[in-house]
């Protein structure tokens, strides 16, 4: 298994990944990710060089993204002069899944946090996924708090805004993944 950067030919890929696990989701009874992600928008997170594909022998076995930009609205102005990375859509295929590879993952990424000078790993989850929420605590995240209003449609409710973090930390095994370069250190006007 591989990790590195998704290039724009993963565009298609990561769209059909994307509905696969809202298949899978939608056979828990959950709502997450029913609504398409649009292109253009996840193109652009590609070309910011923001979006990891780990592939095995070819096959996409999981996908992270990794950024230093935080949703709008989320976070509180002190909480984001803490530097910090923060975890988006990541989603690990059902042919891979049971192996903890989203925990390795989550190391991965929070090694990375922290050879950039970040101090925590960061995410927003589905606001009504409590299984999902329960396996972010189970791997160390710390609940903030719950964002419910203000969502991207007509400033309704927020779908994704459970919002969690934990310690960005070195892992001498890089999550086991790590083929991709070192991370650049977060600069200042950034945080
Ligand atoms: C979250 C995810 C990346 C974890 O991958 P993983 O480390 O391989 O872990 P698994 O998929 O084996 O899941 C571990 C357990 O958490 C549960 N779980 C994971 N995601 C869940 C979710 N969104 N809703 C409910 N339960 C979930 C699984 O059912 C499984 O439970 P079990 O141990 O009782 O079988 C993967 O489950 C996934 O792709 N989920 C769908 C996409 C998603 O919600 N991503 C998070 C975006 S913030």
């Amino acid at each position: 298994m591989i990790i590195e950067l998704a290039t724009p030919d993963d565009l298609a890929r990561l769209l059909a990944f994307r509905e696969e696990a809202a298949a899978w989701l939608a056979e828990l009874g959950s709502d997450q990710w029913r609504r398409p992600y649009p292109a253009d928008r996840l193109l652009a997170t590609i070309e910011a060089e923001t979006v990891f594909m780990v592939r095995d022998h070819g096959a996409t076995a999981a996908t992270i993204t990794l950024t230093p930009e935080a949703e709008g609205g989320l976070w509180l102005f002190e909480e984001l002069a803490e530097p910090s990375l923060f975890v988006n859509k990541l989603t690990v295929a059902r042919t891979h899944a049971g192996r903890d590879l989203g925990g390795r993952l989550l190391d991965w990424a929070g090694d990375r946090a922290y050879r950039s000078g970040a101090s925590w790993l960061r995410l927003d989850a589905w606001t009504t996924n409590e299984g999902l929420q329960r396996y972010y605590r189970r791997h160390g995240f710390e609940h903030i708090r719950t964002v419910t209003e203000g969502g991207a449609v007509n400033g309704g409710p927020r779908v994704s805004g459970w919002l969690a973090q934990r310690a960005a930390r070195e892992d001498p095994f890089h999550g086991l993944l790590d083929m991709t370069p070192a991370p650049v250190p977060i600069a200042a006007e950034e945080r």
